[in-house]
C-alpha cells in the first residue's frame, strides 16, 4: 500500500476521470530516482477502468535506437495503420522498419503517432503511460512531446514518469506534477512535534491531520468498495471496527453484488 501521497493520488485520478469524460491530459511526474514515480504510475493503472492501456518505458541501452520508445508504444495499435492518411501510414511504416525508404519526416512522424492515437481512442479512451522518460530516444521523446501539446477533445490522456537528472529535457514545459521525497515531508512534520508527541504548532497539526484524514477517507473508499478489509490496520479503532463490521453487513454484500461502485 501507498503512504500518503493522497494528493498525487487525487489528481491521476481527476485525470483518468477527464479522460473518460472525452478530455485529452498530459501531465509528467518529475522526481528523483526512487522517489515513488513508477508507484504512482502503477496506482494510475489500477486507477483507469475502461481505459486502454498503452505503455513503454524508456530503456537506457535504447537511447540511441530512434523510435525505440514509441515503437513500444504503438505496436499494439499498428493493426489501425490502414485508417492514418497515407503520407502518414508511410512515415510511421518507415520509422517501425516495416517498409524501406529514406528516414522519415519527423513532423509526419508527430502527425502519425497522433492519428493512430486518436484513432484508438474512438473505440475506447486511451491512457498512454511513459515510464524512465529520461531515457527514451530522443526522437520517441520530441514526438511524444509534440503528440501531448496538440492533444484536443480525443479521450487520450498521456502520463510521463521522469526522473530529475538537472539535465533539461524535451518534456520540460509540459503539464507537471513534482514528486517530492515523503520522508522529508513527514519529516519535516515530526520535527515540530514535541518530545511527549504534541504538535507545537497549529498549523502544522492541520496538515497532519490533512495527512491522516485524507489516507483514512481513502481506505474507507476502498473498503466500502471492495470488501476487503486488510490493511487497514493503520486506520483508527473505532473507525476500522464500524468498516469491518459494514463491510460484512448484508446490505453492504448486496450493494456490492449489484456493482455500486461508492466511490
Ligand atoms: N508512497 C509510497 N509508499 C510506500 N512505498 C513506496 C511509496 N512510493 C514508493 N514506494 C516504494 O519505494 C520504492 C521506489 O519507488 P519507485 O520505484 O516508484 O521510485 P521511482 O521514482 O520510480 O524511481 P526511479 O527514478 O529509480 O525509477 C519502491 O519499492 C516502491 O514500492
Ligand atoms: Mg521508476
Amino acid at each position: 500500500m501507498l503512504l500518503g501521497r493522497e494528493s498525487e493520488l487525487d489528481e491521476l485520478e481527476r485525470l483518468v476521470a477527464g479522460v473518460r469524460a472525452g478530455q485529452s491530459r498530459a501531465l509528467v511526474l518529475r522526481g528523483e530516482a526512487g522517489v515513488g514515480k513508477t508507484a504512482l504510475l502503477a496506482h494510475l493503472t489500477a486507477a483507469a477502468e475502461g481505459c486502454r492501456i498503452a505503455r513503454a518505458a524508456g530503456v537506457e541501452s535504447e537511447m540511441e535506437l530512434p523510435f525505440a520508445g514509441l515503437h513500444a508504444l504503438c505496436a499494439p495499435m499498428l493493426g489501425r495503420l490502414a485508417h492514418l492518411p497515407e503520407p502518414q501510414r508511410d512515415a510511421l511504416n518507415t520509422a517501425f522498419g516495416l517498409s524501406a525508404g529514406p528516414p522519415p519526416d519527423r513532423f509526419m512522424v508527430g502527425l502519425a503517432v497522433l492519428s493512430l492515437l486518436a484513432d484508438s481512442a474512438e473505440e475506447q479512451p486511451l491512457l498512454c503511460i511513459v515510464d524512465d522518460a529520461q531515457w527514451l530516444d530522443r526522437v520517441s521523446a520530441q514526438t511524444l512531446a509534440f503528440v501531448a501539446r496538440r492533444l484536443l477533445a480525443e479521450r487520450v490522456g498521456l502520463v510521463f514518469a521522469l526522473r530529475e537528472t538537472g539535465d533539461a529535457h524535451v518534456l520540460e514545459g509540459l503539464p507537471e506534477l513534482v514528486i517530492d521525497g515523503l520522508a522529508a515531508h513527514e519529516r519535516r512534520i515530526n520535527e515540530r512535534r514535541t518530545a511527549r508527541g504534541k504538535f507545537r504548532d497549529e498549523n502544522v497539526l492541520v496538515l497532519w491531520s490533512e495527512v491522516v484524514g485524507a489516507r483514512r477517507r481513502r481506505e474507507v473508499r476502498r473498503v466500502r468498495r471492495t470488501g476487503d478489509v486488510d490493511g487497514t490496520e493503520s486506520i483508527d479503532g473505532n473507525v476500522r471496527q464500524d468498516l469491518v463490521r459494514r463491510a460484512h453487513s448484508p446490505a453492504e454484500n448486496r450493494r456490492r453484488d449489484q456493482g455500486c461502485p461508492c466511490r
